[in-house]
């Protein structure tokens, strides 16, 4: 197995790993030890099918199906095929992989361990994902700042803070009335430590958190806008393109990631996977 970083802040890629088959105890804890320090990983050259995939991300955890279930793959419902081919004048997939920075179930008490792209059908050049790392956004904020924010607690809920016109193309997927039943608020800490490293990290502070514990509604909304503007400046930022049989993992406890629509006469199908910290 070969680890090499791609960029300075965030993300490595790994080769010398076969996903079609088992992998050993050694190999995975290689593999998850490489996650939680650069963020994500990309395995390229992979060739799966849907219960292979699934395979694989059982070792992380327990796959949850996305609440909008009309995507899911024929063969396993644990994969959400993400897509912007029309056939029939049908969408196949989830059009809207997330426009905004957001990190993946922060509307979910039990929130996203990790999220697993598999490049089925992508275009070159630009098509790919732009992640931030969180817990480098949090060390290098000013100490009375960290002071301040170490023990807040934040209100959150499905959607996109900075966008809920349902009409628009970078709200989050708008919900159905039997799934807007499925999410309510939640609250998590503003400051997350990592739940295996420790490792602190700013969560989510784009996307589904609304309000601060203990704040104005006016002074929970600039802190959440200040923390975001910090956290999403270009050099806690680098954009990972897909090429075909890539697999990539990335950590939602210590990343942000947004992923802008892509031109729709360029095909883009990715299928995805996303895993709770729990097995059961
Ligand atoms: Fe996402």
């Amino acid at each position: 197995m070969n680890i090499s970083p791609i960029s300075q802040v965030v993300g490595a890629r790994i080769t010398g790993v076969n996903l079609s088959q088992p992998i050993s105890p050694d190999q995975f804890s290689r593999l998850e030890e490489a996650l939680h320090t650069h963020g994500f990983i990309v395995l390229p050259g992979q060739s799966l099918s849907p219960a292979s995939m699934v395979q694989f991300a059982r070792r992380w955890g327990r796959p949850e199906p996305h609440v909008i279930d009309t995507f899911h793959h024929p063969e396993d419902a644990n994969v959400l095929m993400l897509s912007n081919v029309y056939r029939d004048g049908k969408p196949v997939g989830l059009v809207d992989a997330g426009t905004y920075f957001h990190s993946d179930y922060s509307y979910l008490a039990d929130a996203a361990r990790c999220t697993m792209l598999y490049a089925t059908n992508v275009p070159s050049g630009r098509n790919g994902t732009t992640f931030a790392n969180q817990a480098l956004a949090y060390a290098e904020l000013p100490q009375d700042m960290r002071e301040r924010i170490d023990s807040l607690v934040v209100n959150h809920h499905y959607g996109n803070r900075d966008d809920l016109d349902t009409s628009s193309r970078t709200v989050a997927s708008v919900l159905n009335d039997s799934q807007k039943k499925k999410v309510d608020w939640v609250q998590h800490p503003l400051v997350r430590p990592h739940p295996y490293t420790g490792q602190k990290a700013l969560y989510a502070v784009s996307g589904s958190s609304f309000s601060v514990e203990g704040l104005s509604e006016l002074e929970g909304r600039a802190l959440l806008d200040e923390l975001k503007e910090h956290a999403t400046q270009d050099k806690y930022c680098h954009t990972y393109d897909y090429a075909n049989g890539d697999v990539i993992v990335w950590d939602n406890a210590l990343l942000l990631h947004s992923a802008p629509l892509i031109d729709l006469t360029r095909p883009r199908e990715l299928w995805r996977v996303t895993v709770k910290y729990t097995n059961t």
